[in-house]
């Protein structure tokens, strides 16, 4: 089969070839690593702003939630399963918030980076008005931590 051409095939393929062919593969041969670079960056500005808009206005004073960890990423095609958990977050945020806030253009963006589309999983915030809003800036803070890591990541490694 072609996962086996040869122990010269770069690791890459194999790691992307255990899934679904065509979809895992459209990513990594079809978007140059300079796009994703650029799509991340994009990404971080974008929650960036979300982070700093909701801490100064609707959160202000308001401390993040220490228990509440989402997953960060390694951009490549394993990173499909925690992307689709932190759009499953976004969305929890939006509802939480009764669609005052849009993170629509960053799931965009993060279907964009990503080769798959495993089910979401369920994720649940707390209804309290207080709560609600520790979850949600929570929530834009640990994905702008994980943008600005993965910024870091870069720099040191290239
Ligand atoms: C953040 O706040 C500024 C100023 O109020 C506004 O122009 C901008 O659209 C807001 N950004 C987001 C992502 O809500
Ligand atoms: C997905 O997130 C988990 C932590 O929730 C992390 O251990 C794992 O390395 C992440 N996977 C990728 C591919 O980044
Ligand atoms: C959404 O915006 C409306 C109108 O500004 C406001 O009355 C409502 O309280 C907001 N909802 C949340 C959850 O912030
Ligand atoms: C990673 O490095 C490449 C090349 O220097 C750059 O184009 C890209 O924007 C960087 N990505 C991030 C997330 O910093």
């Amino acid at each position: 089969m072609i996962f086996h051409t040869g122990p010269t095939k770069p690791a890459l393929m194999l790691l992307c070839c255990m899934g679904t062919w065509l979809a895992i593969c459209s990513l990594p041969f079809g978007a140059p690593t300079a796009k994703i670079g650029t799509i991340l960056e994009f990404l971080k500005g974008d929650l960036e702003e979300l982070y700093k808009n909701y801490s100064k206005c609707q959160a202000a004073g308001m401390e993040t939630d220490e228990s509440l960890q989402l997953p960060c990423f390694t951009p490549g095609c394993e990173a499909s399963a925690n992307i689709s958990t932190i759009k499953a977050y976004l969305e929890e945020v939006e509802r939480l918030n009764e669609n005052n806030i849009s993170t629509a253009h960053i799931r965009k963006r993060l279907d964009d980076i990503r080769c798959s589309d495993p089910p979401k999983p369920s994720v649940s915030g707390p209804e309290d008005f207080y709560e609600r809003k520790i979850f949600t800036l929570t929530v834009f803070k640990r994905l702008s931590d994980c943008m600005a890591k993965l910024g870091a990541k870069n720099n040191t490694s290239g």
